[in-house]
C-alpha cells in the first residue's frame, strides 16, 4: 500500500514512525514533511493547506490512503476532496471538523446535548462582548477566538481592562483574522487537565492512552502558551474510575451528538479536559491528534496503527482491537531560543544522525528541522522532540532528558521540569 501523510510537524513525524513499523505500508510519501521525517518518508514539496493539490497528487500517484494530520487542511475539506476521488483516508469530514473549527459550533453542541463544559456566551458583536464583561463579576474570565488561531486563540483575563482589550484586539483589530470576528467567553475552570485521544468511527469510541501537555514556555507552567514543551504519558490524575465516567458522560455523547446532527466523526476525536471538582469538564475538542501528545501516546501503542486507521474509515472499529502498553513515555521538546514570539532559524544541529540519536535510546520527532547541504538545520519555533518509553514515568523522563543533553544547537531552549507535577501527582 502506499500512503500519504498530509503535514510536517512532530505529530507527522511521530504517525510516520508508528505506520513505518505496519507490513501492509510499502511506501510512505509526507505533504510536506521536513528535514527529519525524509529519513522515514519520501517528501512531497505540497504545503499541508494546498489541498485541491494534495488531492490531485495522491490521485495521480496512485495513493491508496491519506492520513490528514493537521486541522486546517481537515477543516478546509480535505478528506471531502479525497472521497470524490475514490480515495480513501483518515480524518473527519469539513462538516465534523467544525468540532474544532468553530468554537461557537462545539459549545453550542455540548450545550444541546448536555455535555460538561464551562458556561459560555458567544458574541458577534463587540459591543454587545463589551456590555457583558462590564456586567461581569466573576474574575478571571476566559475569551477565545472563535476559528482556528494555532492554538493561540485563547486568553485568561484577570480583570476587566485585560478582558476589554482582549475582545478589543480580536473582534475589532483583526489579531486572528476572520477567527476573531466571533468570540466565545466563558466562565474560567480549574483542576488538572488531561488530553484524551480517541480512535472513533462514529459509533464506537477507542480511547487511546491519556496524556499530559506543558503549554507554557517555561518552567514552572511560567511564560508564554506555546503550541506544547513537552508531554508525559499516562496521566496520573486520570484513573479508571474518571475514564469510566468520560466514556458516560462525554466520549459517547459526543459521537453521538454530531451524528444527530449529521455530522458524523470519523478520525482522531481530542477530548481536553479538565478534572474540575464538578466532575470532569471539556476544555476544547480537536479534530485531529494533539501535537505533541501523539509523540507519547503513538510509542505505547501496541496495536498496528495502519489497522486501527482503516478500522475507523470503514466503520469496523468495534470489531479491532487497540491495545496500549502498560508503560509510560516521555517527550521533551527541544525550541529555538525566544519561541514562541521571535527566534532565529538556520541553526546548525550536532549530535544526530540521520535525523536520529545514533545510540537509539530516544527516538527524535523532527518538528522545525530543514535539510541543507546534507546536514539539518533548524527551521521553526518547536524544533524537535525527544520521546523516551520506560516501565514507569521516572525511567522515561530520565532516559528522555538524558537523551535531550546530546543534542544540541545554538538558541537551544527547553523547559527542565516536564512530568514533574505528574510525578508528584502519580504516587
Ligand atoms: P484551548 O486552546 O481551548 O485548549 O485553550 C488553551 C488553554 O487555555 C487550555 O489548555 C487551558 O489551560 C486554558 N483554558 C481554556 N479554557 C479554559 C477555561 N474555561 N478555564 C480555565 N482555563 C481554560
Ligand atoms: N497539544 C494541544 C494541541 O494539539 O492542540
Amino acid at each position: 500500500m502506499k500512503v500519504l501523510v498530509v503535514g510536517g510537524g512532530g505529530r507527522e513525524h511521530a504517525i510516520i514512525r508508528k505506520l513505518k513499523e505496519s507490513p501492509e505500508i510499502t511506501e510512505l510519501f509526507a505533504a510536506p514533511g521536513n528535514g527529519g521525517i525524509g529519513y522515514d518518508a519520501v517528501r512531497v514539496p505540497i504545503g499541508a493547506t494546498e489541498v485541491e493539490k494534495i488531492a490531485d497528487w495522491a490521485a495521480e500517484n496512485g495513493t491508496d490512503y491519506v492520513v490528514v494530520a493537521p486541522d486546517d487542511p481537515l477543516a478546509m475539506g480535505l478528506v471531502d476532496l479525497l472521497a470524490a476521488k475514490g480515495i480513501p483516508a483518515f480524518g473527519p469530514s469539513a462538516a465534523a471538523a467544525q468540532i474544532e473549527a468553530s468554537k461557537a459550533f462545539s459549545k453550542d453542541l455540548m450545550k444541546k446535548y448536555h455535555i460538561p463544559t464551562a458556561r459560555y456566551e458567544t458574541f458577534d458583536q463587540v459591543e454587545k462582548a463589551r456590555d457583558y464583561l462590564r456586567a461581569n463579576d466573576n474574575w478571571p474570565i476566559v475569551i477565545k477566538a472563535d476559528g482556528l488561531a494555532l492554538g493561540k486563540g485563547v486568553l485568561i483575563c484577570e480583570d476587566l481592562a485585560q478582558a476589554l482589550s482582549a475582545v478589543e484586539e480580536m473582534m475589532v483589530g483583526g489579531k486572528f483574522g476572520a477567527s476573531g470576528d466571533r468570540v466565545v467567553i466563558e466562565e474560567f475552570l480549574t483542576g488538572p487537565e488531561v488530553s484524551v485521544l480517541s480512535f472513533t468511527d462514529g459509533e464506537t469510541v477507542a480511547p487511546m492512552v491519556s496524556s499530559m501537555d506543558h503549554k507554557r514556555a517555561l518552567d514552572g507552567d511560567k511564560g508564554l502558551n506555546t503550541g506544547g514543551m513537552g508531554t508525559v504519558a499516562p496521566n496520573p490524575y486520570y484513573t479508571p474510575e474518571i475514564a469510566a465516567e468520560c466514556m458516560e458522560k462525554i466520549f459517547l455523547p459526543t459521537v453521538h451528538a454530531m451524528n444527530a446532527e449529521g455530522r458524523t466523526f470519523k478520525g482522531c476525536l481530542y477530548f481536553g479536559l479538565m478534572l474540575t471538582s464538578d466532575g470532569p469538564k471539556v476544555i476544547e475538542y480537536n479534530c485531529r491528534f494533539g501535537d505533541p501528545e501523539t509523540q507519547v501516546v503513538l510509542p505505547l501503542l501496541e496495536s498496528d496503527l495502519f489497522t486501527v486507521m482503516q478500522a475507523v474509515t470503514q466503520g469496523r472499529l468495534k470489531e479491532t482491537e487497540v491495545k496500549f502498553s502498560s508503560g509510560s513515555a516521555a517527550c521533551v521538546v527541544l525550541a529555538s531560543g525566544g519561541y514562541p514570539e521571535h527566534y532565529e532559524k538556520g541553526k546548525a544541529i550536532s549530535g544526530l544522525e540521520k535525523g536520529q540519536l545514533p545510540g537509539g535510546e530516544a527516538v527524535v520527532y523532527h518538528a522545525g528541522t530543514e535539510e541543507k547541504e546534507g546536514a539539518l538545520v533548524t527551521s521553526g519555533g518547536r524544533v524537535m522532540g525527544v520521546t523516551a518509553k520506560g516501565e514507569t514515568l521516572k525511567e522515561a523522563l530520565d532516559k528522555a532528558y538524558a537523551a535531550a543533553e546530546k543534542i544540541s544547537f545554538e538558541g537551544l531552549h527547553k523547559r527542565t521540569d516536564i512530568g514533574a507535577r505528574a510525578l508528584a501527582a502519580g504516587k
